[in-house]
């Protein structure tokens, strides 16, 4: 293995310069020539990359988002954009390629390694932490303290007004986010796509906890159980209480990662670079019981990252 080339793909996530800057120097300490590809998989079809120094990634740990930029490739989904991709790769003498990203890159990363004998390494990185075969995913970490700071802020305002605070947080269809979310911020409800609820039953929580003398409740909800907005009109109209909705949006992604997530990017992005080196590939740098490990992707496809019920019950026995 002499080059290796690097990506970013599907949503940014924080922690994923730490690692790029990870995969660059360790590839550059062991005489690799690394080639950064800007916006993921299209990039690679496009020929849009530049030769990475140690220089490249100076200065970069502390920036969230991704120096080299992401995207979700539609054209990398069809054989012939794969075969551009693989043809420039040939063309550069590239043979191995590190994504970092989720769970749709980690498809696109398996269909070059066994398609079209590219060997590939995915480092997991998205802030939804719903990516099978690994129990945490870069970026997750800072999202979580992101929604945190927010629902501190929230808070004061709802508590002043005695109002309801409806709170939407991402994750696409997973609930990882809003129950992690949810625990730490002491949230009263928690809305999830993998636990079955219902309005009436939020709305009478929420008028007991009003009745005991509560001040305010924080309703945190996760994108793919509900929209905010419709939570709020509806808890309004059946409980007679004040309910003011904050959508979090794109913030969660944003900002300096976390002390957590640099080191996962750093430790992850070594990791795999090293297991090229060893001429191996074909695996998800994941986390299980807390040991980081070289996964196959096709046993990390049936290692479901179900949603924790204890915790979940957990979180909501004590906002009670
Ligand atoms: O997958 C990460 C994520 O932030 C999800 O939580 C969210 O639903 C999605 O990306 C938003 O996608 P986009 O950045 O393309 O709008």
């Amino acid at each position: 293995m002499k080059k290796i080339a690097v990506i970013t793909s599907g949503g940014d996530a924080p922690g994923m310069n730490a690692a790029i800057r990870s995969v660059v120097r360790r590839g550059l300490a062991n005489g690799l020539t690394v080639y950064g590809f800007n916006r993921g998989y299209q990039g690679m079809i496009e020929m849009d990359y530049s030769e990475m120094n140690g220089g490249s990634v100076a200065g970069i740990i502390q920036r969230g988002g991704t120096i080299l930029r992401t995207a979700r490739s539609e054209e990398f989904k069809t054989k012939a954009g794969r075969q551009k991709a693989v043809d420039n790769f040939n063309e550069l003498g590239i043979e191995g390629l590190i994504v970092i990203g989720g769970d749709g890159s980690m498809i696109g990363a398996e269909n070059l390694s066994k398609n079209c004998g590219i060997k590939t390494v995915v480092i997991p990185a998205t802030i939804d932490n719903d990516m099978t075969g690994t129990e945490y995913t870069i970026g997750f970490d800072t999202a979580v303290n992101n929604i945190l700071e927010a629902i501190n802020k929230i808070r004061d305002t709802a508590g002043s007004h005695q109002r309801v605070a409806i709170v939407e947080v991402m994750g696409r269809y997973s609930g990882q986010l809003a129950l992690m979310s949810g625990l730490c911020s002491g949230s009263e409800v928690l809305i999830v796509p993998e636990v079955p609820w219902c309005i009436e039953e939020v709305c009478d929580t929420l008028k007991a906890s009003h009745k005991k003398g509560k001040l305010y409740s924080i309703v945190l909800v996760a994108e793919g159980a509900a929209k905010g907005i419709d939570l709020g009109e509806q808890i309004e109209q059946r409980t007679g209480i004040e309910a003011n909705v904050t959508v979090l949006g794109y913030l969660q992604r944003g900002g300096s990662p976390s002390a957590i997530d640099n080191i996962m990017g750093t430790r992850m992005g070594a990791h795999g670079v090293d297991e090229l080196l060893r001429g191996e590939g074909n695996v998800l740098v994941g986390v299980r019981g807390g040991k980081m490990e070289s996964i196959p992707y096709y046993k990390a496809k049936e290692m479901k990252h179900e949603l924790d019920l204890q915790l979940y019950g957990l979180a909501m026995n004590l906002s009670r």
